[in-house]
């Protein structure tokens, strides 16, 4: 290795010593088993070059019992931890500083697919072989959380993922890897963006090859739409989505989707209009209803609005369904696309408002060139983030209890948490949006389990 190669490996060891030491300091050791800061984390670690890494989200790989080491954290950080007993893994934010940063603690462990598309079925396993079963080998890096002294050889990277970042490249780990995953795909995309990196060359004709397959329709809508929230809170999401279109994923999705200039700049208009509204600040065009627009619509309703416009009813529902747009999203985008003028009749009222609203990004690819929206700044990160679809920390009302199931008939016991959880995540959504949305929900998932 030459000199000036060496000097960065230990450049990034020493960062990576330190992320390790400032987390140790911050919660408790675990009482037994390993844990390894592995993930997005590390990787950022290693593309510093890329820009600093912003160390708001820490992945945690553990080989012990999750359960038990989250109630120590919880007890002693006085935090409120999320366990998720499926997957065996634990979630909470803790004060760094002046900020709060996400934690996620997840058991060690391999994974069977049974299906394309489905979750997977997963057994503890080690720390390496818990690498095997990620995305990317960028992301398949691990760093031992408690190592006391400095070596750069404590790095556990099986796939060679500190190599494909010196060559700026993602390679999946296995073949099946898309079949398997096919939201891998669009993790594949952001990254390409982000990073200015290139699809390896076998990894590019598996991705060829999966779109092809268009497994990506076995996917449940509602993880669907959680990609394409994270596709719009990138830095930019337009370069992303272009991506996504020119591979021809965008197509399998939503019927004859083309990328064009029009459809260009009406997306960087949803990325301007997501600004001002979800950072509040004032505008000729937009009068003072903050409040009451951002109850009836999400940033992400802007994008969606660009990205179907123009579809005829058949197609427009199909794209909906698939998409995951369900609830008063999904109806408010068909409303607006198959009648855009429906505002004008009534006085306005904030969802006519709204209307007004997406009627503007609808005509924005006529009105403005792409050269007029230079609107991708590095500040729309934080007004996007705003999206209240991706808020964890806002936690809305889950308009049921515990007691509520029970008299349903559902059996006291771990199901009820489920369920909570299931319907805490579906208002989070905006799939949810009242307490009989809510009741009616739960009678269809117990019918159906
Ligand atoms: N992962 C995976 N396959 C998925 C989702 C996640 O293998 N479909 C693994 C990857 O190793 C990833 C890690 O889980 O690095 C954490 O996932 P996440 O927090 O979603 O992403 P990050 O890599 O941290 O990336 P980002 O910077 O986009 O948050």
């Amino acid at each position: 290795m030459d000199h000036i190669k060496e000097l960065r490996e230990d450049f990034v060891s020493r960062n990576l010593l330190g992320v390790s030491g400032l987390i140790s300091r911050m919660i408790p050791p675990p009482p037994e088993g390993k844990a390894f800061l592995v993930g997005g984390i590390v990787r950022d670690l290693f593309c510093l070059v890329y820009g600093p890494p912003d160390l708001l989200d820490v992945d945690l790989c553990f080989t012990g019992d999750v359960s038990k080491w989250s109630t120590l954290i919880a007890r002693q950080c006085s935090v409120e931890v999320t366990f998720e007993p499926r997957f065996k893994t634990a979630r909470f934010w803790i004060r760094s500083g002046s900020r709060d940063l996400h934690m996620d603690i997840a058991m060690a462990r391999s994974e069977v697919y049974e299906n394309p598309g489905s979750l997977p079925i997963v057994t503890p396993a080690t720390c390496k072989e818990d690498l095997g079963r990620r995305d990317f080998s960028i992301n398949a890096m691990a760093w031992p959380l408690e190592e006391a002294g400095y070596c750069r050889e404590s790095l556990v990277d099986p796939f060679g993922g500190r190599s494909d970042i010196r060559s700026g490249v993602l390679r999946i780990l296995h073949k099946n890897s898309f079949r398997d995953d096919p939201t891998r795909l669009f993790r594949g995309f952001r990254l390409l963006s982000r990073l200015s990196f290139q699809w390896e060359t076998e990894t590019q004709a598996l991705v060829e090859e999966a779109i092809f397959e268009k497994n990506i329709l076995l996917v449940s809508g509602a993880r669907i739409r959680k990609e394409f929230v994270r596709v719009f809170l990138e830095k930019d999401p337009v370069d992303v989505l272009k991506r996504i279109y020119v591979s021809g994923l965008m197509e399998a999705l939503v019927p004859k989707a083309r990328w064009s200039e029009v459809l260009e700049s009406s997306l960087m208009e949803a990325v301007s209009l997501s600004r001002m509204i979800f950072g509040g600040e004032t505008s000729s065009l937009l009068p003072l209803q903050w409040a009451s627009i951002k109850e009836w619509c999400h940033g992400e309703t802007f994008f969606y609005l660009a990205i179907l416009k123009g579809l005829q009813e058949e197609d427009l529902v199909r794209a909906i369904k698939a998409l995951g747009l369900v609830g008063k999203t999904g109806l408010i985008l068909k409303e607006a696309i198959l009648d855009p003028s429906a505002f004008s009749r009534r006085e306005m009222q904030p969802v006519d408002f709204l209307r007004l609203v997406c009627r503007h990004l609808l005509d924005a690819g006529l009105l403005y060139g792409p050269m007029a929206c230079e609107a991708r700044t590095d500040g729309q990160r934080h007004f996007l983030a705003m999206l209240s679809v991706r808020s964890g920390k806002n936690r809305k009302e889950a308009f049921l209890s515990g007691e509520d199931l029970i008299g349903m008939g559902i059996p006291p016991g771990k199901r009820v948490g489920e369920i909570l959880r299931d319907v805490e995540d579906g208002v989070r959504e905006g799939r949810i949006t009242s307490r009989e949305e809510a009741l009616h929900w739960v009678r269809k998932e117990s019918l159906r389990s």
